[in-house]
């Protein structure tokens, strides 16, 4: 991802490699030895009422990748969350600092059930399953995890929306006061995020509020957050404070910030570079070398459709 206001310790993250992840994990390893509990606050206090809706035993989605899972220690301390700071690290090292309780979902614009809703209210327990998804990052590094959640169409579907709702928009959290990223002006906070309503309503969107079998920790999101799985990172947007349903394609953090280099879209497509660099190939945590990104991150049969007739150049 850009910055506008670059510093030198955000550039060496573009560049990661597996050496480096593994010397920040064994300094992680360390500082949890050393009882530093910080570098866990997010899986010692997961928030309260999002455990209660995890199931024992979920079923397994058949939209599932085989693949193997990406080791849980880098999934959980290797983050982009930058309302929790501009580094790799940040996000677990602050996890404490993003306040997930209470949380309330305000949902509103075109539907017939508008309204605050609890996390509970939006998601049951009995309809979460396992997904395990790949998430291919824009900076060219990938991870395979088994997800929590249920589709968000079938989320939206009981919100109801009218015909007049073309999109759906996400926000995130804005507290300032607790989030030192919103601090800086990074971005345009809060973050937002927008989805066609057919990409939303597709059943590979996934509604999240879970990770390898517990409450998402908050570096990754907590309590809720959507993951779209033939979709750059960044389009899955963490910590949802408000839905909209809208008309017009509204605004998205990244494309607010740099337009020529992060489209609305976003899809993976390795035919179309990031102006700075290639999409052809990516790394996949924990693996030494790169294997080539496949169109749609690999889910070209379920959504390429979805896409029929656009210039993919244009609409990146
Ligand atoms: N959501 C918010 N609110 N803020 C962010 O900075 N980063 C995005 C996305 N969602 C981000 C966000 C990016 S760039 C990525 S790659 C994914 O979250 C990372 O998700 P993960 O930490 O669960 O791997």
């Amino acid at each position: 991802m850009l910055i506008r206001t670059p510093r030198a310790s955000d550039e060496k993250e573009f560049a990661v490699t597996p050496r480096k992840l593994y010397q920040q994990r064994r300094q992680f390893m360390k500082q949890c030895a050393a009882g530093a509990a910080w570098a866990t606050a997010g899986w010692l206090l997961p928030s309260e009422s999002s455990a209660s809706l995890i199931p024992s035993n979920p079923k397994r989605s058949p939209y599932s990748t085989t693949e193997e899972w990406t080791d849980k220690q880098a999934a959980t301390h290797y983050n982009n969350f930058y309302e929790l700071g501009y580094g790799k690290t940040d996000p677990s090292r602050r996890a404490h600092m993003l306040i997930t309780e209470p949380w309330t979902v305000t949902v509103e614009g075109h539907c017939e059930k508008p309204g605050t809703y609890s996390v509970e209210d939006l998601i049951r327990s009995e309809e979460i399953e396992e997904r395990i998804y790949r998430l291919r990052c824009v900076e060219a590094w990938s991870m395979v995890i088994p997800w929590l959640g249920v589709s968000l169409g079938s989320v939206l579907k009981r919100l109801q929306p009218t015909s007049q709702a073309r999109y759906v928009a996400f926000q995130t959290i804005m507290d300032p006061e607790n989030l030192p990223g919103q601090r800086r002006d990074v971005l345009d906070w809060p973050y937002v995020e927008g989805l066609r309503i057919d990409e939303a309503m597709h059943p590979l969107t996934l509604l999240t509020v879970g990770m390898y079998g517990k409450v998402l920790p908050n570096q990754n999101g907590a309590p809720i957050r959507i993951v779209v799985p033939w979709k750059y990172g960044f389009k899955s947007i963490k910590s949802i404070v408000r839905i909209r349903f809208v008309e017009e394609q509204p605004p998205t953090a990244w494309n607010r910030a740099t337009p020529h280099e992060y489209g609305f879209y976003s899809n993976v497509n390795p035919t179309v570079r990031h102006p700075r660099w290639s999409q052809r190939r990516e790394r996949r945590i924990g693996e030494f070398g790169k294997r080539p990104t496949l169109m749609f991150n690999g889910y070209e049969e379920e959504v390429a459709s979805l896409y029929a007739g656009m210039d993919l150049s244009k609409y990146f």
